[in-house]
């Protein structure tokens, strides 16, 4: 140990230490007596020794159990028989084969970290995932011990009236002493993070699902009953999603009960435990009235997420944790992909892709940056991360690209064929996709080596009389990683050359004939640089590359303002026709925060009001798709493009492009207003939507004007409003706007909501993010008001995550004082709940990106929240990575 080190820092896991375990666990049978002051669990597993590891003692993992008993083969064991040291249980000499009970209590009731078994609104549910199951029992707690579980649940009949596990009811019965049993049992083995347990007062949303081959499934989705009415959605969602599976993938569902569970207190969206999923309320409940339209996407997405999960993740699961995208990556592709076909292709592609460029490309900057399959980790929970989960997405969509569909498809049932039953790797998946379609993908493994976003720099040079037009592509090592780690990656590049006229012209590759060339192409890029020529041209075509974004890079190619304004106008590809509109506006915000920073004035182009107006008049746009386009980068976004982040110059710099966007198309915009604003009564259908959501942001922009004819007709917008939607939009604008609507507005909404907890959230969050003057202050007395509590995730995430993630201004304010209080709350909440105590933390991520003064208070937070005493594991990665 060095001078530096202290025996309480905690050890680093390495992928690359992988040993398999020395015993395997072939069925558990657990028994839960559920209590109010403590539980007991008897855990009963079928331990055969694993020949390929012929020594070594049986070690089982247990965190906070009070140990009554330990049996092997019905013989209690004494004091010298086994060894229990901090996290770990050893028992040296074990048959090869032989059962083992424990005994232990636990206590659910003071469980306030949210994994292992705990109460959420009195009910017990449990959270296994990643290393959660080992608080509820000794176990081989790693994913590549798979089991079938028996479970029996005994528990007072009047307080936990539903007892619910993994798998089939298989008995009940009355105890007699005012206490019951049920019995439940999974046949299809499964590794522990997927064990659930869920106990209290309940009641069922059910409905049938009728299988391809004709098995009736039924669904229900579990909720207190008061919510009963918010559920039906949650219901169809899952029915689209069986069908879609058993369309898209061939894969039909396995048993014959499929439960969903709604409970308020989780620490992230939702959990895929076999047939027993367990959800953060927030993405099952949804009426019209309490839930937004986008609300409504995000309940249909995760539930396909998890319901995906049953085969990409459960039947096929990951052999070790570093190997989370395994499931992760692969389940997001699926998720995403079932919501493009249930909605807009393009409109959800915009979207995966803002995120991903909001919140991983940042990650893969900062000083958390990782490959999809991480190297090394000191807490598991830190790595449910962007880049896990949204770019390892990218990775397998750049498999579906480069293989074709059918080609994806034909790997994904070799994978299954291959696979079904196992705990796998990243590399048995690559080998599947690989081998059903007879090709190398060898070189592509090295997206799950190697971290961050790479650059890829485009050069491109017309020759008139030769008719040609050759493209450069140069990957470029991303930022914050070391140029000799950097080789080339493998990636797909999907694109087209405009003509003039604004129509893709026919790609003929040099030497080729040009007719019949196809106007789309996917270049495949194996090489630091390729040149790629094109012929047949007659003049100057404007490259179109990484349509949809086809591999997750920075694409750096020199536009002015007139030919993206021109892209915005032309390009074929929906989703590169918004990414030109968002170039050019940000390149305009950033010319205007240098410019402000400098204490020059800045002026917005004529050029890029009329390129605006275009989008706002365009009749070839869908609503959706129009406010896509209308709305302008974030100020986090942008800051990830500046030197030095000055967030005052930024804010000022926005603030200025929007004011004169909407001074300069006021008539568009109230046109627009009038033809999309709401008229009759709400409906859900996709053409409701989106009118909905051209309506809301034309009338966001015409807010800006400050006026008072407007800022009455959003008051009135909100008074008037009959949906979740036009409410939330409405309150949202004038939460920016310091006018006495907007405390009237907060007053009526927070009347009409104080008993809905999801929608109280909304209430916190739009004064979180408000960015009118003293946002700290107006944050530090949310988080004081009588509905404000650390206990519950959603709520905290509300008043503190909303601050520190989405008020870039605020949290960044001058004074220190945004920084003050988010790590105040990571303190307060690091011994309690260390998850969600270190995903704020991350909030201090990016310090260095700023000016010496903010840097030096960030820092200073970072330091503090290091100097607690007994600081969680989680925490402490987070800070020490930061810090370093
Ligand atoms: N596995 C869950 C999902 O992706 C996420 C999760 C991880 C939930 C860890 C809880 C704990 O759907
Ligand atoms: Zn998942």
């Amino acid at each position: 140990m060095t001078a530096l080190e202290t025996a309480a820092e905690p050890r680093e896991i390495h992928r690359l230490d992988y040993r398999p375990p020395t015993f395997w666990v072939d069925s558990v049978a657990l028994e839960f007596d559920l209590g109010e002051e403590g539980t007991v669990v008897t855990a009963r597993l079928s331990l055969r020794r694993n020949d390929e590891v012929a020594e070594g003692p049986l070690e089982l993992d247990g965190e906070e159990l009070e140990t009554l008993s330990v049996a092997v083969d019905g013989r209690v064991l004494g004091q010298g028989e086994y060894t229990i040291e901090g996290e770990r249980l050893t028992i040296p000499d074990l048959p090869a084969r032989c059962e083992l009970e424990t005994k232990v209590r636990i206590h659910p009731e003071s469980n306030t970290q949210l994994s292992g078994l705990y109460l959420s609104s009195g009910n017990f549910c449990t959270q296994c995932e990643a290393e959660g199951f080992r608080r509820i029992t000794w176990f081989l707690d790693r994913p590549d011990v798979m089991a079938t579980y028996t479970v029996a649940i005994r528990a007072d009949k009047q307080r936990y009236p539903v007892l619910l596990s993994n798998g089939n009811r298989v008995g009940e019965r009355d105890l007699g002493d005012g206490r019951h049993e049920v019995r439940w049992e999974d046949p299809f083995v499964k590794p522990s993070y997927l064990f659930a347990l869920v106990a209290g007062q309940l009641a069922s949303h059910a409905g049938d699902f009728t299988t391809v081959s004709g098995r009736t499934v039924r669904c229900e989705i579990w909720v207190e009953a008061h919510n009963l009415d918010k559920c039906d959605h949650a219901l169809r969602s899952l029915q689209a999603a069986m069908r879609w599976d058993e369309e898209q993938f061939g894969r039909e569902y396995d048993l014959d009960l499929y439960m969903i569970v709604a409970v308020d207190d989780f620490n992230m969206g939702a959990m895929e435990n076999k047939g027993l999923n367990i959800f953060n309320s927030k993405f099952v409940l949804a009426r019209p009235d309490t839930a937004t339209d986008d609300d409504y996407e995000g309940v249909e997405g995760v539930v396909a997420h998890e319901y995906f999960h049953n085969w990409t993740g459960n039947r096929v699961t990951c052999r070790d944790w570093f190997q989370l995208t395994l499931k992760e990556g692969l389940t997001v592709f699926r998720d995403q992909r079932f919501s493009a076909d249930m909605g807009s292709e393009p409109v959800k592609r915009i979207e995966d892709v803002a995120m991903l460029r909001l919140r991983q490309y940042a990650e893969d900057a900062g000083p958390m940056a990782h490959p999809i399959r991480p190297e090394s980790y000191i807490s598991m929970d830190n790595f449910y991360t962007a880049t896990v989960y949204e770019k390892g997405s990218e990775v397998i969509r750049m498999v579906d690209t480069l293989l074709g569909r059918d080609g994806f498809r034909r790997g994904m049932d070799l994978y299954f064929e291959r696979h079904d039953g196992q705990a796998v790797t990243c590399d048995d998946f690559r080998a599947a996709m690989a081998d059903a379609n007879g090709r190398d993908l060898a070189q592509f493994e090295r997206w799950y080596t190697q971290a961050g976003t790479p650059r890829l720099v485009a050069t491109g040079r017309f020759d008139a009389a030769a008719g040609t037009y050759s493209l450069t592509l140069r990957q470029e090592c991303p930022t914050g990683q070391r140029e000799e780690d950097f080789r080339a990656l493998h990636m797909p590049i999907r694109m087209g050359l405009i003509g003039p006229d604004g129509a893709d012209q026919p790609l003929g590759f040099e030497g080729e004939a040009a007719a019949g060339a196809p106007t789309e192409r996917v270049l495949e890029l194996t090489e630091r640089e390729q040149t790629f020529v094109f012929a047949g041209l007659t003049a100057e075509p404007v490259p179109s590359l990484a349509r949809g974004l086809s591999a997750p890079v920075l694409l750096e190619l020199e536009e002015d303002e007139q030919r993206l304004a021109f892209r915005l106008a032309h390009d074929s590809d929906a989703f590169n026709r918004w990414d030109a509109g968002q170039r050019l506006f940000g390149a305009a915000i950033l010319a205007g925060a240098a410019a402000l920073a400098r204490g020059d004035e800045f002026q917005v182009s004529k050029g890029l009001v009329e390129a605006f107006r275009a989008v706002v008049t365009d009749p070839s746009l869908d609503g959706s798709m129009r406010s896509l386009a209308m709305a302008l980068p974030s100020e986090l976004e942008l800051a990830q493009r500046m030197e030095i982040v000055d967030p005052d110059a930024l804010h000022r710099a926005r603030r200025a492009v929007r004011r004169a966007l909407a001074e300069g198309t006021r008539t568009e915009l109230a046109a627009l207003w009038e033809r999309a604003k709401p008229s009759g009564a709400y409906s859900n259908d996709r053409a409701s939507i989106d009118r909905r959501r051209e309506a809301n942001v034309a009338l966001a922009y015409l807010s800006c004007l400050e006026s008072p004819e407007w800022t009455a007709a959003v008051a009135a917008h909100f008074d008037g409003a009959d949906n979740m939607t036009d409410s939330q939009a409405a309150l949202a604008t004038l939460c920016q706007l310091d006018v006495p609507d907007r405390q009237r507005a907060l007053e009526a909404f927070y009347a009409k909501w104080k008993g809905d907890p999801l929608v109280l959230d909304k209430w916190f969050t739009l004064q979180a993010t408000s960015v009118l003057p003293g946002a700290p202050t107006r944050v530090a007395a949310l988080a004081h008001h009588p509905d404000f509590t650390w206990r519950n995730p959603n709520r905290v995430r509300s008043v503190v995550g909303a601050f520190a993630m989405a008020n870039h201004s605020g949290f960044h304010s001058a004074d220190g004082s945004g920084y003050t209080l988010v790590a105040d709350a990571v303190i307060e909440l690091q011994g309690a709940n260390p998850q969600l105590a270190s995903r704020l933390a991350g909030s201090f991520n990016h310090y260095k990106r700023y000016d010496q003064h903010r840097q030096q208070a960030m820092r200073g937070a970072l330091e503090r929240i290091a100097a607690v005493d007994g600081l969680s594991k989680d925490v402490y990665e987070i800070v020490h990575r930061a810090l370093a």
